[in-house]
């Protein structure tokens, strides 16, 4: 990392507006960022826009996952119902004359009353659940919680990212919610599986900003950090199926480090059983418009 770590402590498809896209070039470099060459220019579209987008956008946003995690029963369970349930909500960047695919996000409406102590420590798993039901029960939704950005693989490190959360602010609002927040994963916490969240959420660069790149992107466009989620995902399989998804031998009970968890998998040889809970921090966005 350069710098050191120092301290502890629905409408129809839209072009990203220009004078937005200065403004936000602008905040990234007012607000200490490094400096990056104007975005392209990008279009927001919606799976409810654009049905035909929604094979490749579920398989952009299945792509970067280590397999592990794919086993969340929650998450089995319930994110097939994202693109039937609330398909305006689920959308993609495009760059705007190639259309190519840069970017997807996937956000889901919930009841939450606004205070950050009631957000749920089981972060993912729960707004899933809550957002889900509240389709189905035709529910007054009084928020949004972001599930999941994931930028195409020949767009990484472009500053793609924080586009992507600018437009998921975007479409929450077509709704008329004003809040929108995100139990986010931080990237790099896999370097760093024995530190508790709440430290790592913590660190800082020297410039003030988060150590963690995704927290940092998270920040730099107005994101405010709330609290850790101690749960956010949580992951129960077999002895046999945890050595499976990590190509590991398990002969113990104990807890391991395994490639891309954000902590140690617990391994119960006793029971048969490994649980693996990931942690995650509550932030908060506004809403254009809010
Ligand atoms: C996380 C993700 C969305 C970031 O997208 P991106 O467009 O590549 O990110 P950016 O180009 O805006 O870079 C964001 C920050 O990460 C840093 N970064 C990017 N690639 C990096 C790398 N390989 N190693 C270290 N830092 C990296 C950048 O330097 C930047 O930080 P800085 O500008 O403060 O220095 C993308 O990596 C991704 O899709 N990952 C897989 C899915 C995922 O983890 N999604 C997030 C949780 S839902």
């Amino acid at each position: 990392m350069g710098n050191a770590i120092l301290t502890r402590h629905g409408r129809s498809a839209s072009p990203l507006p220009p004078d937005a896209r200065a403004s936000a070039a602008c905040d990234r470099d007012d607000r200490r960022g490094r400096p990056h060459r104007r975005p392209p220019a990008l279009r927001i579209v919606t799976a409810a826009e654009r049905p035909d987008l929604v094979e490749a956008m579920r398989r952009l946003g299945a792509s970067p996952w280590p397999e592990f995690l794919n086993r969340d029963a929650v998450v089995e369970a319930l994110w097939r119902y994202l693109y039937e349930l609330a398909p305006a909500y689920q959308f993609a960047l495009l760059e705007e004359k190639s259309e190519s695919l840069l970017a997807i996000g996937n956000c889901i409406p919930i009841r939450w009353d606004g205070d950050p102590h009631t957000l749920p420590d089981r972060g993912v798993d729960a707004v899933l659940e809550d957002g889900v039901a509240c389709l189905r029960e035709g529910a007054t939704a009084t928020a949004a919680s972001a599930l999941m950005i994931v930028v195409s693989p020949e767009r990484l490190g472009q500053g793609i990212s924080g586009w992507a959360i600018r437009a998921m602010a975007e479409v929450v609002g077509r709704h008329g919610l004003t809040e929108l927040v995100a139990p986010v994963r931080p990237t790099h916490k896999h370097r760093y599986p024995l530190i508790p969240i709440d430290h790592y959420i913590s660190w800082r660069r020297e410039d003030g900003l988060p150590a963690d790149p995704w927290m940092r992107v998270h920040e730099r466009v107005g994101g405010q950090m709330l609290r850790p989620a101690a749960a956010a995902m949580r992951v129960t399989g077999s002895v046999a199926e945890w050595e499976r998804w990590t190509q590991m031998a398990m002969l113990e009970s104990g807890r391991y480090v395994i490639p891309g968890a954000l902590v140690p998998v617990e391994i119960d040889r006793e029971r048969g059983l490994g649980c693996y809970q990931e942690p995650a921090c509550w932030m908060r966005h506004r809403v254009p418009g809010a």
